[in-house]
C-alpha cells in the first residue's frame, strides 16, 4: 500500500509516528492538518511530503470552492505547507506544480477537480520515477555487496517502492545477494525505525548499527558502497540529506568506497548555486533529549540542544548522482542541467 493516497476524498497517511510498534492509518480533511502532519513528520522524506502536500493542496482548494474563494485559498494553503519544512525542495516543488495547475484553469470551481487529477498524476509519476532510478542504481551494485544506508529512503519515505533504498530492492529483486547495513539514525532513529521495518517485509538481510560504528565498518573493508537519499541537491551538486550523512560520505571517500546519493530529478534544485544556500532545519531539542538510558533522561535538566535535522555534503566527496534519468558523475553541474534541466521549469508559488 502507499504512504501517501487519496482514499473517499481525505488523504491517508501512514503515522511513521509510530512503526514499528503499531501500524496506523490518519486520515485529513483540511490543509492545515496536513501542514502539522509534515511537520510533526506523521509522514517525512523528501517526496512523500511533496506528494502529501500536493494531496493538501487538493483539500485547500475544495474548502475554498465551499467558500468561493478558490484562489485565495490555495495561496495561503501553498505558504502554510511550505513553511512546514524547508530543506526538503521536493515540498515547494510540488506546492509550486498544485498552483500553477490551479491558475490554468478557467473556471475556479473546476479547480478541486483539476488538482486531484494533478496531484494523484504527481503521486503515480512518484512511484514510476523511483522503479526507474532502481534500475539505474541497481547496476552499481554488484552480487555479494553490502551497502552502508542512512536514515530511511524507502516506500514509506516516498510515495512507494523509495530511492535509495529502491535501488537495494531492485537489486535484491535481481537475485543480487546483498547485505545493508543500516544507520540507527539519531535522533529520530529512521534507520531502526522504519528502515529496519521496511527491510524485514521485504526479507532483504540486514544488520542495524549505531551510528557510531559505520566508520569502522568502512575502515574495515566491510562495506562496498554507500547509498543515501537526499533533500535537495544543489546545481554544482552539493547533497543536503539527512544530519551525520557527510560524515558518510567523508569517511567513504578515504576509505575509497563509492558514495551515492539516490534522487528524482524533482530533488534537484538548479536555482540553488551551492549546497550553501540550502536552508538547514532546526528541529526541537526534545528529539534529542526525549530518549532514556536506563528508564532517566540523557542528559541534565537545562541541557542545551543543537538539532539540525539535515547537512550539506560538498560535491567531492560524491561519487555519482543517482537519478530517474541516469546517473550524474562529476562535472555535476554539467551533467545535472542536463539531466534535470526541465525539473523545476514550471516551479514557483509567487
Ligand atoms: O527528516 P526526514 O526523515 O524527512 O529526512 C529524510 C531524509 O533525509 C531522506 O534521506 C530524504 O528525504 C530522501 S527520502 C527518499
Amino acid at each position: 500500500m502507499r504512504s501517501v493516497e487519496w482514499v473517499d476524498g481525505k488523504l491517508q497517511l501512514i503515522d511513521q509516528r509510530v512503526l514499528p510498534q503499531e501500524f496506523r492509518l490518519v486520515t485529513y480533511d483540511n490543509y492545515r492538518d496536513v501542514a502539522d502532519a509534515i511537520y510533526t513528520m506523521v509522514v517525512r522524506g523528501a517526496p512523500a511530503i511533496g506528494a502529501t502536500a500536493a494531496f493538501g493542496m487538493v483539500l485547500a482548494a475544495l474548502e475554498g470552492a465551499a467558500r468561493q474563494q478558490v484562489l485565495p485559498t490555495l495561496e495561503t494553503a501553498a505558504a502554510t505547507l511550505c513553511a512546514a519544512r524547508p530543506t526538503a525542495v521536493n515540498l515547494s516543488w510540488a506546492v509550486a506544480r498544485l498552483l500553477g495547475r490551479a491558475r490554468l484553469e478557467a473556471d475556479p470551481m473546476a479547480i478541486p477537480q483539476a488538482l486531484l487529477a494533478e496531484a494523484q498524476a504527481l503521486a503515480d509519476e512518484d512511484v514510476e520515477i523511483n522503479k526507474r532510478l532502481g534500475e539505474f542504481g541497481a547496476s552499481l551494485v554488484r552480487n555479494g555487496d553490502t551497502i552502508l544506508h542512512h536514515c530511511n529512503t524507502g516506500a514509506l519515505a516516498t510515495v512507494d517502492y523509495g530511492t535509495a533504498l529502491g535501488v537495494i530492492r531492485t537489486a535484491h529483486e535481481q537475485g543480487k545477494h546483498i547485505h545493508v547495513l543500516v544507520d540507527e539514525t539519531r535522533p529520530r532513529l529512521q534507520g531502526a525505525r522504519l528502515t529496519a521495518w521496511e527491510l524485514t517485509q521485504l526479507g532483504i538481510p540486514f544488520t542495524l548499527i549505531a551510528d557510531n560504528a559505520a566508520g569502522h565498518f568502512m575502515r574495515t573493508g566491510q562495506v562496498d558502497l554507500v547509498m543515501v537519499g537526499a533533500d535537495r541537491v544543489a546545481a554544482n551538486g552539493d547533497v543536503a540529506n539527512k544530519i551525520g550523512t557527510y560524515k558518510l560520505a567523508v569517511v567513504a571517500q578515504a576509505n575509497g568506497i563509492p558514495f551515492y546519493p539516490c534522487v528524482p530529478t524533482s530533488t534537484v534544485d538548479l536555482s540553488l548555486p551551492s549546497g550553501d544556500d540550502i536552508p538547514i532545519e532546526e528541529r526541537p531539542a526534545d528529539e534529542v533529549l526525549g530518549i532514556s538510558y536506563q528508564g532517566q533522561t540523557i542528559a541534565p535538566e537545562g541541557t542545551h540542544v543543537a538539532n539540525p535535522a539535515f547537512d550539506v555534503t560538498p560535491r567531492q566527496y560524491i561519487s555519482g548522482i543517482v537519478t530517474e534519468r541516469g546517473i550524474a558523475y562529476p562535472p555535476f553541474d554539467l551533467a545535472l542541467a542536463r539531466l534535470a534541466g526541465d525539473s523545476h521549469a514550471a516551479a514557483s508559488t509567487d
